[in-house]
């Protein structure tokens, strides 16, 4: 019997579509997409994006995905398998969620950490100075909470595409999303007066946010811009990373790949720019201007707990909810990206997904030859 055939599939187009927008959306959206708007003219980033997104985003997806569907393999073998000459590319391919894989869960244990520090203790010692930085280089702790999200991903891993990820992705997903618009709803509603009378609100926040600002716009600058938008693209998009390839295998044949993918892109772009709604208008209300500078690891785990912690009693729930929602938007790119490595060995070397896992059932299998039927 043709091995592919035995291939999981995901149920159908909305399984699809929820698993592929919720590796998609993740860090990048939260963490990346709203400073880089800040930083590169407001609105200018978005139309930018969005051009990117509808034609470089909307190709790399559709070629991806469509690699996937064709080849019915991951990452590793699927190139191989559209051309001998192009093997390579598919170690390419398969090294990068290796590489990205670490990083991505030690982030997640910290989210992990805040998440359990504003459920169980209120999180005002998240605002406090300092706490970030202490808590990061410590040793045990970090740890402890990669490990924690390590094992939940790789759970959902573990229960495969149907009851793992399908599943993960279709309950996480529209959560996710109820979120996103909760926060940022409040966020334009909020309003502070700072210690020198200056009075700013969430509209005006936003405004910063979405109105193109041209000021001391070069071509240099433009294309910073530009530049800025296209790495976002890949990384929100999760292309170039086999996920795709990955998850376009378990596609059904008669499934609409171009309004698949039409969905997953308006899902990425808009949670995105909510992100954008959600966190840049609450940051320029109580830090101002400065706060703004914050990106990254900075922007989450420094300035936004400080926001929370402005807001007063409100903060508290403001503060779970956005920690939350950013450990299942984490939670659900990391499973991608590990099921992007898990199918690779399990498509090379001809092994279950429980064996996948184990470097000595792999051994045994390069010994019985499997693992190199595609090299
Ligand atoms: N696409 C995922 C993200 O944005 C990797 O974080």
């Amino acid at each position: 019997m043709d091995k592919t055939s035995k291939r999981n599939s995901f149920t159908g187009s909305l399984g699809f579509v929820l698993a592929a927008a919720s590796s998609a959306v993740g860090l990048g959206n939260i963490w990346r997409f709203p400073y880089l708007a800040a930083k590169d003219g407001g609105g200018l980033f978005l139309v930018i994006y969005i051009i990117l997104a509808l034609t470089f985003g909307y190709t790399l997806l559709i070629t991806e995905i469509a690699t996937g569907r064709r080849t019915k393999q991951s990452p590793l073998t699927a190139y191989g398998k559209l051309h001998p000459k192009w093997k390579g590319l598919g170690i390419v391919a398969c090294i990068v969620p290796v590489i990205i894989l670490p990083y991505y869960c030690a982030i997640g244990g910290w989210v992990v950490k805040y998440s359990l520090v504003y459920l169980t203790m209120g999180g005002e010692q998240a605002a406090q100075d300092g706490f970030f930085n202490g808590f990061i280089s410590g040793t045990g702790e970090p740890l402890l909470m990669t490990v924690i999200f390590l094992l939940a991903v790789a759970f959902v891993v573990y229960r495969g595409v149907n009851k793992g990820i399908e599943t993960t992705s279709k309950i996480l997903m529209p959560v996710l999303l109820v979120m996103v618009v909760v926060i940022a709803v409040f966020s334009l509603t909020i309003t502070h007066t700072d210690e020198s009378g200056a009075t700013r609100t969430g509209l005006e926040g936003l405004g910063i946010y979405v109105i193109p600002n041209f000021d001391g716009l070069t071509v240099g600058s433009f294309f910073t811009t530009l530049l800025d938008a296209m790495g976002q693209l890949f990384f929100s998009l999760s292309v170039a990373m086999g996920i795709m390839i990955t998850y376009g295998s378990y596609v059904n044949d008669n499934a609409n790949l171009k309004t698949s993918i039409n969905r997953i892109e308006i899902f990425d772009t808009l949670v995105a720019f909510l992100a954008g709604v959600m966190i840049i208008p609450a940051v320029y209300t109580f830090a101002g201007t400065e706060g703004m500078a914050a990106s990254g690891p900075g922007l989450m785990f420094v300035t936004m707990p400080k926001v929370f912690s402005s807001m007063g009693d409100v903060g508290h729930i403001v503060g779970i909810l956005f920690f939350v929602m950013i450990l299942f938007a984490a939670l659900t790119s990391a499973i991608s990206i590990m099921e992007a490595v898990v199918s690779s060995l399990m498509d090379a070397f001809h092994i279950s997904r429980k064996k996948s896992g184990s470097h000595r059932n792999i051994d045994n299998s390069c010994r019985s030859g499997a693992c190199m039927s595609w090299l």
